[in-house]
């Protein structure tokens, strides 16, 4: 199965998009016009449009700074320097760690999976995850369970991707050295019970890891006084900045084996990594420019407020799932509540594939939608969708009110002419 991203071509300019974009509301924040991009509901696989200040910040680094972080100490570098702690610091704050230097950036949101999974697992280790994760968890795991004999439990989800965290502690073993789990579905949205699990994994002394790759910028998170121990995240979905960034925040005294080794500018005597964070994960040039972008991101979350954020998806999602509701020949999947899911829904038009789908809103509304299987064929088995995969809408902040109405048009005239 392909996903219908794979075969688009140029979006379409669609009458009326200079109005929405008046309608949006952005004050000005907004990077380029949303005019020559039609209506964009992908933001569970990144997030657009970016705010200006994301732009301004990536274009000021690589016009007036552009040194490296962490390798010299004139001016250039040194403004490197600030700019990636300034970054480190709102990414702290937004995530609730009081330790910047726990806060260790990364590529994206696979690449912390990846060096918490494959840096904390030994053989003979056993594992405890769910049953809707991304193939950022899964293929990690699979990874180990093949090259270290690393053991996988599932703990299984109900149809709408929901999960009794009892279920999670019913499987733990006493060899049970990770528990790993999403914060929300990028295939229905379903929030998990992570203070539950955060609780469990405590009483218990085994380190959680939670993906919290799309809910961080959405949705609340404070890592310390839920008290976990490693989070994943991503720069370009809630946070608003560009690809290639992310981080993992690593709680103090849980030790990993770096994925990489190498320089880190500081202590080249050193034969081997540094102990200290966030060194001992950050070897080889940062992506200083995209962390600038990054930086800029989280404050403008910080600035706009998640909650506010997330009350603005919220109502948004409930205006969609309310018109779903009227169309005869839809199956909408997940919690269909806002209160329990972030603003991703996932559906299928009876009697047509979603990529069929995808691509008649693409060409005939410039709407910009997921058909496909979105990286989680764990998710979609739990959901029943594993043979035909889902059509995915995934609201952002600056969707409006307007471009969720013509989405419910669409899909209804789409319905309609399947019979
Ligand atoms: C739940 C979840 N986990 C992990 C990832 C991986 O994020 P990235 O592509 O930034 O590594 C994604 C991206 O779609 C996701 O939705």
């Amino acid at each position: 199965m392909t996903d219908s991203t794979e075969r688009w071509g140029k979006p379409v300019c669609v009458p009326g998009d200079e109005d929405r974009d008046q309608e949006r509301g952005s004050g000005g924040c907004l990077a380029g016009s949303m005019a020559d991009v039609g209506i964009y509901m992908d933001n569970a696989a990144s997030s657009f449009p970016k705010p200006e200040a994301v732009i301004e910040a990536m274009a000021d680094f690589l016009r007036n700074v552009g040194g490296s972080s962490g390798r010299g100490a004139y001016r250039k570098a040194l403004e490197a320097d600030k700019i990636v702690f300034r970054a480190r610091q709102a990414v702290a704050r937004l995530l609730g760690v009081a330790d910047v230097s726990r806060v260790v950036f990364t590529a994206n949101a696979t690449e912390s999976l990846n060096l918490a999974i494959k840096g904390l697992l030994s053989p003979g280790d056993h594992v405890v995850t769910t049953s809707m994760e991304h193939n950022a968890v899964w293929r990690p795991l699979k990874a180990v369970e093949r090259r270290r004999g690393v053991t996988i439990s599932q703990a299984s989800c109900a149809h709408d991707g929901t999960l009794d965290p009892a279920d999670i502690e019913a499987l733990l073993r006493p060899n049970t050295r990770l528990i790993v789990m999403t914060h929300a579905s990028n295939v229905t949205g379903t929030l998990m019970p992570v203070a539950e699990a955060a609780a469990i994994a405590r009483a218990r002394g085994i380190p959680l890891l939670v993906d919290c790759a799309q809910t961080a910028g959405v949705h609340p998170i404070d890592i310390e006084r839920l008290g976990l121990d490693l989070v994943a995240f991503t720069g370009h979905k809630g946070l608003m900045g560009p690809t290639g960034t992310g981080g993992l925040y690593v709680r103090g005294g849980l030790d990993l084996v770096p994925l990489k080794d190498g320089g880190t500018g500081g202590d080249s005597m050193l034969e081997h990594q540094p102990e200290w964070l966030p060194d001992r994960f950050e070897a080889g040039t940062l992506n200083v420019c995209g962390i600038a972008g990054l930086g800029a991101g989280v404050r403008f979350v910080l600035e706009e407020g998640v909650e506010r954020i997330r009350e603005k998806e919220a109502g948004l999602l409930r205006r969609l799932l309310d018109g779903l509701s009227e169309i005869p020949g839809l199956e909408v999947y997940g919690p269909r509540d806002p209160a329990r899911q972030v603003a991703v829904v996932s559906l299928n038009v009876r009697g047509v594939p979603a990529e069929e789908v995808a691509s008649r809103l693409d060409r005939e509304y410039g709407i910009m939608v997921r058909a496909g299987l979105h990286c989680a064929p764990c998710a979609h088995r739990t959901i029943g969708t594993i043979q035909r995969g889902a059509v995915r809408i995934s609201l952002g902040y600056f969707n409006t009110e307007g471009d969720v109405d013509r989405c419910v048009e669409a899909l209804a005239g789409i319905a309609r002419a399947a019979g």
